[in-house]
């Protein structure tokens, strides 16, 4: 590959980077000038929720947006947007953790393990885990198939993050209907369209896997 092609493919691998960073920067900036509205708490804590699940949804999307326009570019940055899912979840429960239970570990371990949308929550977090700590080239490597069995996992967590969503609802659906009409758009479109051009490639791994992989 020439010096030029790498080196835009650095830049936009930067400006992914940074642009991802954006929400966690501008929720900071309103936290210190105190710009976050009646319930800064409540605020903070869907804020940093609503940006793990577009990564989330994000990273599901790049195998049929392949499929479907023949881009392969998203693929280089798929790692990087299961991480920053994995990365708003984690600020996440610690806002939660902080600003709403202000860390008594008895009342965050009976949220965690009593109230159905935690439970999910919390073990769709549990099960994000593995995925982050395996997502290097070199765990890929170390793993070979039970790599692609491993971070078959999150299909499973998105349907558990949905439920997480769902669970919640006490009068206004839409905004849980329409990840769940996503998600369902997102795992049909990858099981049934089988793109012409997938089928030689489908024995790469990488173009296999959903989630926390990426090529850089
Ligand atoms: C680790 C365990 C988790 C806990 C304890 C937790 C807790 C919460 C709480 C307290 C809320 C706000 C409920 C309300 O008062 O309206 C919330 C909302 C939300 N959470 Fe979580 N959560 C967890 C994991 C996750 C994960 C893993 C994701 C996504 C990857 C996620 C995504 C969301 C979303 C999208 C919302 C709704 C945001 C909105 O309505 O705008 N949560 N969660």
């Amino acid at each position: 590959m020439d010096i030029a092609k790498k080196t835009v493919q650095r830049l936009i691998w930067w400006m992914i980077f940074s642009l991802s960073l954006t929400p966690a920067v501008i929720l900071l900036f309103n936290a210190i000038s105190q710009n976050l509205g009646a319930d800064p708490a409540k605020e903070i804590v869907l804020e940093l929720g609503t940006w793990a699940i577009n990564f989330l949804w994000c990273s599901l999307a790049v195998t049929p947006v392949r499929k479907l326009f023949g881009w392969r570019a998203p693929l280089k940055y798929r790692r990087m947007l299961g991480l920053y899912c994995y990365f708003y979840a984690t600020l996440h429960l610690l806002a939660f953790a902080t600003f709403m239970i202000g860390w008594d570990l008895k009342i965050l371990l009976q949220e965690l393990t009593e109230r159905p949308y935690a439970v999910v929550g919390f073990i769709a977090l549990l099960l994000l885990t593995p995925l982050a700590i395996t997502s290097t080239k070199s765990m890929q490597r170390r793993l070979k198939k039970n790599w692609l069995s491993l971070h078959k996992l999150v299909y499973i967590i998105a349907v558990l993050v949905l439920l997480h969503i769902v669970w919640q609802v006490r009068s206004d659906f839409s905004e849980a209907l329409w990840y769940g009409l996503l998600l369902f758009w997102l795992l049909a479109y990858r099981y049934y369209k089988k793109a012409p051009s997938a089928k030689g490639r489908a024995t790469k791994p990488n173009d296999n896997v959903v989630g926390l992989k990426i090529q850089r």
